[in-house]
């Protein structure tokens, strides 16, 4: 059995002082829970907030993004050994936004991952076709093409710890969710992908979430598919009893 993940993506939301509103309300609605592992990640300036606020909880902090480089001339950027320095223990990679506004490419996810990897922390990377690959039937290529290239050179031992997202660019913050059956569907190309990198054990062990417009409503749907591992939630992980809705779903 794969313990499922249900992480937060606050995206550019919430400044530091609502860090502590939020887990006030929050960690009493999910304080018995240890089916699942929660995990929020809250925008860099949030962070030493949101870890003194989740101390010594079932909820671990994790950061939306991070520097290929582990220290250096980076105007702007933040590494991940300075997340792991403060208590982050998990980091997303290569989400749909990063590449789509920040010009984020599979190498630079590959990248990420591998010194995500290396410093230990645990990467929750990134996939997901946009509508027009979809449509165009491109769907399996996209996925495959993302999965190898944020894979390459990256052995089964070293991979241990990440996590992959499957977030349908078409679905991500439009209230569209993929259908449970679609979601499965792509899940077991991405884990196919994954056997292929790092064999089939592995492959078996890797949890794989499913994000893009998950409520309160759709969740129990989508996390009773067995292809789906948890989930990576958005906007309605910005209320803290929507998300703990989600959590226990
Ligand atoms: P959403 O975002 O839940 O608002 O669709 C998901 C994500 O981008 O991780």
């Amino acid at each position: 059995m794969r313990k499922k993940v249900i992480a937060a993506n606050w995206k550019m939301c919430k400044t530091p002082d609502q860090v502590q509103p939020f887990f006030r309300e929050f960690l009493p609605l999910v304080a018995s829970h240890d089916r699942d592992e929660i995990a929020i990640c809250p925008p860099f300036l949030d962070i030493p907030a949101a870890l003194e606020a989740g101390k010594d909880s079932n909820v671990a902090i994790g950061a939306q993004n991070m520097h290929w480089e582990k220290e250096g001339a980076y105007t702007g950027e933040i590494c991940g050994s300075m997340l792991l320095a403060i208590g982050v223990t998990h980091v997303i990679i290569g989400h749909s936004e990063r590449r789509q506004y920040f010009g984020e490419t599979d190498d630079v996810v590959n990248l990420k991952l591998k010194v995500a990897l290396e410093l230990g922390l645990i990467p929750i990377v990134c996939v997901g076709e946009v509508l027009e690959e979809r449509e165009a039937g491109l769907t399996e290529d996209v996925l495959r093409r993302q999965c190898l290239r944020a894979f390459h050179a990256i052995s089964g031992k070293k991979a241990r710890k990440m996590v992959v997202a499957y977030e349908p660019v078409w679905a991500i913050g439009t209230g569209k969710t993929a259908t449970p059956q679609m979601a499965a569907d792509a899940h077991v190309l991405i884990r196919a992908e994954a056997a292929k990198s790092f064999g089939e054990e592995f492959a078996e062990q890797l949890r794989i979430l499913y994000g893009g417009s998950v409520k309160p409503e759709n969740a129990k749907a989508l996390m009773a598919e067995s292809e789906i591992d948890g989930a990576l939630v958005g906007g309605a992980s910005l209320d803290p009893k929507s998300f703990a809705a989600i959590v226990r779903y």
